[in-house]
């Protein structure tokens, strides 16, 4: 593996790397920066879980390697500046395990900062690849829909019991 010395800019912060340049920014965030916000699931593509944005634009950290990133900023969970969306995300109590979570607000930020009043079939396509084992999906798309000032079109037992408790 070939090393270079490789600028990163995360979050607004710049860091200097010594990484191989096809090295996948997953692991650079992860391991040599140290912000494990960004999840690993499949490695592939496949899952959402590393989801960071790029110049804004969602995208999978696991299949981005770090010179696709040469002067571009790099925005993790841990910047993620959206409170309507974090708010909404914890008035419907969202996350179970949390595992998928980071990846799932990421997508969520990126669709309502292009759509701000998004269709359910917008909401559907734009999530289509955020996979949550936990089943979150009802709550997910209950918290965007509130976060985007639109009427919940479904609330699932869990989250409504749970509103009821804390009433
Ligand atoms: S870990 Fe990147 S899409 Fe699954
Ligand atoms: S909250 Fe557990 S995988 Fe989504």
């Amino acid at each position: 593996m070939s090393k270079n010395s490789l600028g990163l800019k995360i979050n607004g912060k710049d860091y200097t790397l010594d990484a191989d340049p096809n090295m996948p920014v997953l692991w650079a965030i992860r391991d040599i920066v140290g912000l494990t916000g960004t999840k690993f699931g499949c490695g592939a593509g496949l899952c959402g879980a590393c989801t960071v944005h790029v110049d804004g634009q969602p995208q999978r950290a696991c299949l981005t390697s770090l010179k696709q990133v040469q002067g571009k900023q790099v925005t993790t969970i841990e910047g993620l500046t959206f409170e309507p969306l974090k708010r909404a995300w914890r008035e419907h109590n969202v996350p179970q395990c949390g595992y998928c979570q980071a990846g799932q607000l990421m997508s969520a930020a990126a669709l309502l900062t292009q759509t701000a009043q998004p269709t359910e079939r917008q909401i559907d396509e734009a999530m289509a690849g955020n996979l949550c084992r936990c089943g979150t999906y009802t709550r997910i798309k209950a918290a965007i829909q509130t976060a985007s000032g639109q009427k919940v079109s479904q609330t699932d037992a869990r989250s409504e019991s749970e509103q009821e408790a804390q009433a």
